[in-house]
């Protein structure tokens, strides 16, 4: 099989600031210092992380046992995840922190709440209670199933209190998925909301579980947080209203001393195949991984206000909203709601509102705000940002240059940090005090983080060249299975290439190393023999200034092998019609060169979505091949996208 060709030219460089790296946590310097210590000795290097980063009831006695493909990390070590993450920061050197705000909490209606550190250890302290007596045990696993409230952030505190693996659903998943993944792990309990609020409508978030409980025989208990008031059946000894328990519910709860390798969480995934994966992470690894991670990316400081926009049902949200950063003391801003409600700004009346200064989110959103226009951002003072990031996908430079200019009044440093559910936290990103950027690409590895690109062979592939992204060593926050599955675990990421963590991404590298991460290896087209990343392909047909978004998908062709169709949503006042057709298959070629040139380009007023944003190739690959069955849609944002997809072809 050829090699991925990379084709993507992008020669802008941008150093770090004189002012930012002068003041940052980790300094060129240390940077420096810390990619020695990585290179040298990685298990030396996470070591150190464990023991700057989380406090610790006993201290390991192996920092790693490595039986390929099974890890363990800090072997012999107690901990315990909610006790980093509260009671650390309420006595001894930083006991101020017992009045400093936790968590700030907007709402889409625009109500607002403030949990103090103090407040939220509170709270997570009686709600493990209420755990406890609803029979819930060390390793019971409990499903979530929540709107972004603070009692969200609360429950999963609460289970990492007394050492109950979290299963947390994203509430726009359908009443069948959450059946599906709460009978695969298990749950005894279930944690709910009446609804959640989106876009002014309410979310009937009991209604399905009520649904999914129905034929999960393992749920006991549905604790349910009053949020939306609409009318929902309570079924008596199976139904709690979460006030009412809270309301009797002792405020002592000591944190279970739990092994570095107790499972804390399972958060379900898409694989290629049409079932979940449910990828489990255990404490102390995790724990030091996300902490040490979010401090050094975000160069968290004490009186940062941090914002991830992903909702918790994600694993961003897991690892960079609750858990490395309350974990670091800093305060963290969860939002309800949609970034459109009630008008295009919300987003930026939030960050205004707050004086926000470190602001993470997704290229699609990104690329939504530069559809809506610039005068949303510009109605408001954004000057309290100081730094920002990208997560999810890779950033076509033109948005990147968007985000740069537009949000971050060309003084933020941006963070384009690439991990995956299974890694649990960030691999390869900037260091914003000591690493230049390029625009569209993530950089270099974190130290410690042994990544590399691959050819079929498992040989490293020469740059600019591109092959697949792969991780050679094992790392603390990396899963350590798929719940119940240890032949798909093996088989899924183990296989291609001998003790070798195979991530399902292209990628290249270019002449300084840096990588370029170029989407899955699914979504790698074979044209004529050339291997084109759709992502470039999408990049060039963005950076066009009459479009707003691109996918891009392959479709067989008796010729070419796989034939290149695009699906465009052009900018509000571009003239759809043959002749910006004719433009955008000129200026991809111009971008990246005639074999790139779509066959076939498809005007579309949106792209098929999953709730997170992410878009849904394989139903585009089923709709630009004309097959009537499109896959599973049960993530699908707007349904009706795909009758307006089908009828976009090009006549
Ligand atoms: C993609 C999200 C390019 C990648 C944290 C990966 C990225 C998948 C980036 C994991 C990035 C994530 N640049 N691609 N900065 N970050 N990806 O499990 O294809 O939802 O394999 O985790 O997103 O998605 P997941």
């Amino acid at each position: 099989m050829p090699d991925i060709e990379s084709l993507l030219k992008e020669t802008r460089v941008f150093k770090p600031a004189p002012e930012f790296a002068r003041s940052a946590y980790w300094n060129r310097k240390r940077v420096e210092e810390m990619r020695r210590l990585g290179e040298r000795n990685p298990e030396r290097f996470w070591a150190r992380m464990a023991k700057e980063h989380v406090s610790w009831f006993t201290p390991w006695h192996t920092i790693l046992k490595w039986k390929p493909p099974f890890a363990k990390w800090f072997v012999g070590g107690k901990t315990n995840v909610s006790y980093n993450c509260l009671d650390r920061h309420l006595t001894g050197e930083h006991a101020w922190r017992r009045n400093k705000a936790a968590i700030v909490w907007e709402g889409e209606p625009g109500d607002s709440r403030v949990l103090t550190y103090a407040d939220l250890h509170r709270e997570v302290s009686k709600f493990a209670n209420v755990l406890k007596k609803l029979g819930i045990r060390k390793g019971d696993r409990v499903a979530i199933y929540m709107p972004m409230v603070p009692e969200l952030a609360i429950a999963m505190l609460a289970c990492t209190r007394i050492g109950a693996p979290h299963s947390i659903v994203f509430a726009g998943f359908s009443a069948e998925s959450l059946r599906d993944r709460i009978n695969d792990a298990g749950a005894r309990a279930v944690i709910t909301a009446d609804g959640g609020f989106r876009r002014g409508g309410v979310i009937k978030l009991k209604q399905a579980v009520d649904e999914a409980v129905e034929n999960a025989p393992s749920v006991e208990h549905v604790v349910v947080v009053r949020r939306t008031e609409n009318p929902v059946d309570m079924r008596p000894g199976r139904d709690h209203w979460w006030h009412t328990l809270m309301a009797e519910a002792s405020s002592q709860c000591p944190p279970a001393r739990l092994d570095a390798e107790h499972p804390l969480f399972i958060l379900y995934t898409s694989g290629t195949t049409g079932k979940p994966k449910g990828i489990l992470h255990t404490t102390g690894g995790y724990l030091t991984h996300v902490t040490a991670t979010a401090k050094a990316i975000f160069d968290l400081r004490e009186d940062d206000t941090y914002w991830c926009t992903a909702d918790i049902g994600w694993v961003t949200g897991h690892s960079y909203i609750v858990y490395g950063i309350l974990a670091n003391g800093v305060t963290t801003l969860m939002y309800e709601g949609a970034p459109n409600h009630p008008g295009l700004d919300r987003f930026w009346e939030i960050i205004e509102k707050y004086r926000v200064t470190v602001f993470y989110t997704a290229p699609t959103a990104i690329r939504t705000f530069i559809r809506w226009g610039e005068e949303h951002p510009k109605k408001h003072d954004l000057s309290s940002l100081r730094l920002l990031g990208t997560v999810g996908e890779p950033i076509n430079p033109e948005a990147w240059m968007w985000y740069h200019r537009v949000i971050g009044g060309k003084r933020c440093p941006i963070v384009d940090t690439w991990w995956q559910t299974e890694t649990g936290g960030i691999l390869i990103t900037p260091l914003p005090g000591g690493v230049p950027t390029k625009p569209g690409s993530a950089t270099k590895a974190f130290p410690g983080i042994d990544a590399e690109v691959y050819d079929e062979d498992g040989k490293p592939v020469k740059p600019p060249n591109g092959g697949f992204l792969v991780l050679r060593k094992p790392w603390p926050g990396m899963l350590r299975g798929i719940w119940g599955d240890p032949k798909r675990f093996r088989e899924q990421y183990w296989s291609k290439y001998k003790n070798t963590y195979f991530t399902g991404d292209g990628a290249h590298r270019d002449r300084d190393g840096y990588f370029w991460v170029m989407g899955r290896v699914d979504d790698v087209m074979n044209v004529s023999g050339h291997r084109i990343g759709t992502m470039e392909v999408e990049s060039a047909l963005v950076s066009h200034a009459q479009v707003a978004e691109a996918a891009v998908v392959g479709r067989p062709d008796e010729i070419t092998g796989t034939a290149i169709v695009a699906f465009v949503t052009p900018k509000g006042d571009a003239e759809v019609d043959d002749s910006l057709r004719d433009a955008l298959r000129k200026h991809v070629t111009r971008e990246i060169g005639a074999i790139a040139r779509p066959a076939e380009i498809r005007f579309t007023d949106a792209l098929p979505k999953t709730r997170s944003g992410k878009i849904m190739r394989r139903l585009l690959r089923d709709i630009a091949s004309g097959k009537e069955s499109v896959g599973d849609t049960t993530t699908l944002e707007d349904y009706s996208v795909i009758a307006r997809l089908r009828e976009s072809e090009e006549s």
